[in-house]
């Protein structure tokens, strides 16, 4: 395993659209666990694959209730409802924050890493961290979408 250099603003992958992962092999399953580490290293709660570099849909992200990272290839949001204004950061925008309006509950179809569906149901936190995720692989940060953005150190 190996953890990756997180890429920050201004490298043109962070706005380029992740491409569908097609194939559920090792390199797959070997790309989500460099991702855990390095998101464990880098003490985040959520991570997209162009982050560390490479053009592909997947997501890792923080689920709090379960105290585990879930992984989602090609995620898309089916179903959303209520918004609600919070803090966000990010590994790729180091030293600011802002407030971000997301939706407050989600469902989230994808692959795991396995090729199998899966469908989340993900409220509050989760729901935030998976929607800013998955605005990684649309090429959009979420200094893009903030009604602020403070420097923080
Ligand atoms: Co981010």
């Amino acid at each position: 395993m190996a953890i990756y250099n997180v890429i920050t603003v201004g490298d043109e992958i962070l706005k380029s659209n992740a491409k569908e992962v097609t194939k559920f092999d090792d390199r797959i399953d070997k790309l989500i666990r460099n991702m855990i580490e390095t998101l464990n290293e880098e003490d985040g709660v959520g991570l997209a694959a162009p982050q560390i570099g490479i053009s592909k849909r997947v997501i890792i992200a923080y689920k709090e209730e379960e105290d585990r990272l879930i992984e989602v290839i090609n995620p898309v949001i089916v179903e959303s409802e209520g918004e609600c204004l919070g803090k966000e950061g990010c590994l790729s925008v180091p030293g600011k924050i802002g407030d971000v309006n997301r939706f407050t509950k989600i469902v989230v179809e994808g692959k795991n890493k396995r090729g199998e569906n899966i469908r989340i149901i993900a409220t509050d936190m989760f729901a935030r961290i998976l929607q800013h995720e998955i605005d990684h692989l649309n090429g959009i940060l979420f200094i893009d979408k903030a009604e602020n953005i403070e420097e923080i150190n």
